[in-house]
């Protein structure tokens, strides 16, 4: 029997602080006209103080398990695509995991740039059709404000916050994740990198002092490689599932630039409206902007079940992927209110576990002291 890896659910959450390219201009030397001109982009989000890429996460995983109607503990797999993890160790997966009570999960993070998020979902469908689990929770998410030179007009003016989140679940009717395509040139990696703060170059007072915590691009070169890779992707992946660009619905491309998405538009001849963006709002958010753009696509009517979606993303590694999804879940009605509030109480409860949880190690740590020796007495 033939399983397929079907979207059930999807989540996005924006943080509320909007920075308009008119507030940019007074920051750095550059202008409403030349952003929106070189890039499309009028207005992007920022995290406040206390918003991270895990919180954004856990709200935009909440919304997909409201939409799929499913409870947390439901999830086997939790993968979240990120360039701007809350910390190197521990995973923001695991974050999402705890926060969510997704007790039975695994959980990771993926790092592939803004090709993060169709990495992932590769991944977990194919994981979902070798048939090692039931339900997988995707998540593309980052804080680039908080790794953005605020003095660089090069790269300031393109990125912006944010997070995405779909939900895989096994089944047998044909649909879901049809194909996928990943691809990689790490020859290109200084294209588009962030310096410092890994092994090569850890955080030292001569990293911040030289600004290396913040990202570094060659604008142009990543351009070139973008309008070739978005439209070859796009066909290969289209190929890969027997399909063609005629059988296309909607291409929910990564959200760079306007000038790639024309461009990839142009080479596939694509109608205008066969191509999704909200770029214009948001900028770039790199792993989350497919997720992103696939929520709001379908909330506004533009994805509808049977329709043929290709997701299509590029990125530092560099990286390439696209995904072909077959549609097959309706957008449904909104829960009753006290639905709603069932589903709030569930993650109080998974609050309030994971507190005993702590309080449990910490007595058992307590208890066990005599019988494990304290570290000192070991060293003598
Ligand atoms: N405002 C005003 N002028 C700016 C500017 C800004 N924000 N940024 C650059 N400029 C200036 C440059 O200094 C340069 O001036 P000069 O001709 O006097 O030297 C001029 O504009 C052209 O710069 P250039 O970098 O060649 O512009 P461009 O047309 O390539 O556009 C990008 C720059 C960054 C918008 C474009 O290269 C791009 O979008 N690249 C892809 C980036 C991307 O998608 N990255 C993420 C991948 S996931």
């Amino acid at each position: 029997m033939t399983t397929f890896a079907h979207v059930v659910g999807w989540g996005k959450y924006v943080p509320q602080r909007v920075l308009t390219n008119d507030e940019l201009s007074r920051m750095v030397d550059t202008s409403d006209e030349w952003i929106h001109t070189r890039t499309g982009i009028r207005e992007r989000r920022l995290v406040e103080d206390g918003e991270t890429t895990a919180s954004m996460s856990i709200q935009a995983a909440r919304q997909a398990l409201e939409i799929a109607r499913l409870s947390p503990a439901r999830l086997d797999l939790i993968i979240v695509a990120t360039a701007t993890p809350d910390h190197a160790f521990p995973a923001t997966a695991c974050l999402v995991q705890d926060a969510l009570g997704a007790t039975r999960a695994a959980a990771f993070d993926l790092a592939a740039g803004c090709s993060g998020f169709v990495y992932g979902l590769s991944i977990a469908a194919h994981l979902l059709i070798a048939g090692a689990y039931q339900t997988a929770l995707v998540i593309g998410a980052e804080t680039l404000s908080r790794i953005t030179d605020w003095t660089d007009r090069g790269t300031c003016v393109l990125f912006g916050d944010g997070a995405g989140a779909v939900i895989l679940q096994a089944g047998e009717n044909e649909g879901g994740v049809l194909a996928s395509v990943l691809g990689a040139d790490g020859s290109g990696g200084d294209l588009l990198r962030l310096p410092a703060g890994g092994s090569k170059t850890p955080a030292s007072h001569r990293s911040v002092a030289e600004g290396q915590h913040f990202i570094e691009m060659k604008g142009r070169e990543v351009f070139r490689f973008a309008v070739r890779t978005m439209p070859a992707a796009t066909r290969e992946v289209l190929a890969k599932a027997g399909l063609s660009l005629t059988d296309l619905d909607l291409l929910v491309p990564h959200q760079a630039n306007r000038r790639i998405i024309e461009s990839a538009v142009r080479s596939l001849d694509l109608p205008p409206e066969a191509v999704y963006s909200n770029l214009e709002q948001y900028g770039n958010t790199s792993a989350a902007s497919i997720p992103i753009a696939l929520c709001e696509a379908a909330a506004d009517g533009r994805i509808e079940p049977g329709d043929l979606v290709v997701t299509v993303g590029f990125g530092a590694g560099l990286t390439w992927g696209a995904a072909a999804i077959r549609w097959t879940r309706p957008l449904p009605k909104p829960l009753p209110r006290w639905r709603r509030f069932l589903r709030r109480l569930r993650y109080v409860v998974a609050r309030l576990r994971s507190r005993l949880r702590r309080l449990r190690r910490r007595l058992v740590a307590f208890w066990t002291r005599d019988v494990l020796g304290n570290g000192r007495e070991k060293s003598k």
